[in-house]
């Protein structure tokens, strides 16, 4: 099972985003994560479209857009537009999933679908044909630099059970708290998307770093 690294932006320095990117471009990122947050799914304030925008013209990477707003649907189309690849709702924010899923893959985007670490796994069970990722949150979205939830290493499993016993190729991805301590329970547990903020961008070295979160998957998984 292949590994990916996605550095969070919400940790770079927004006075350099374009010297950010390059690193981590250059450092041997798979995605860039990208943390749209609405002042009222959570209580943060981040980017919109101009940004990713801005963001696709820096970079051939995929970006990987996380969405942590209300109404997620009122944005697709202006941010599919703007280059994101992936788009992932929270199912806290979705009462009609499986139409918003089949939406964002409608426009080109890869679909995926948030649970916060309140939120049973089984949240997703019926859409499982309908998800390209499934972001198992290991912390409360809103801040970057917070602490790992442990209890997230066993919803983890139960998430990879889940996506096996459907047969689905759906990325397994991780957000939160990860870091050189944390990255491989949450990869023996089954993931094998991993967003990193914090701990990139906290870094001496940014490359180095994330190449050390990929040693720790390679190494002992
Ligand atoms: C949290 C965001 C995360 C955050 C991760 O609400 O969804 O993507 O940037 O940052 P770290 O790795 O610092 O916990
Ligand atoms: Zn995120």
């Amino acid at each position: 099972m292949s590994v990916r690294i996605a550095p969070s932006l919400l940790s770079a320095d927004f006075s350099n985003l374009a010297r950010d990117v390059a690193r981590m471009e250059a450092g041997g990122a798979d995605w860039l994560h990208v943390d749209v947050m609405d002042g009222r799914f959570v209580p943060n304030l981040t980017f919109g479209a101009k940004v990713i925008e801005t963001l696709r013209g820096l970079t051939k990477l995929p970006l990987d857009v996380h969405l942590m707003v209300v109404e997620p649907e009122r944005y697709f189309d202006a941010f599919a537009a703007a280059g994101a690849n992936t788009l992932t709702i929270h199912v806290e924010a979705a009462p009609h999933l499986q139409r918003q899923l089949a939406r964002i893959r409608e426009l080109g985007c890869l679909a995926g679908a948030a649970v916060n670490p309140g939120t049973p796994i089984e949240s997703v069970h019926e859409v499982i044909a309908d998800l390209d990722i499934l972001l198992v949150m290991t912390v409360n979205p809103g801040f970057g630099g917070q602490r790992f939830i442990p209890a997230s290493v066993d919803k983890v499993r139960r998430a990879r059970a889940m996506l096996n016993a459907a047969k689905s190729a759906a990325a397994l991805e991780v957000d939160g708290g990860i870091n050189r301590d944390t990255i491989l329970e949450v990869r023996r547990a089954g993931a094998d998307t991993f967003v990193a903020g914090n701990a990139v961008f906290a870094a001496k070295d940014p490359a180095e770093e994330i190449a050390a979160l990929r040693l720790q998957c390679m190494e002992r998984a």
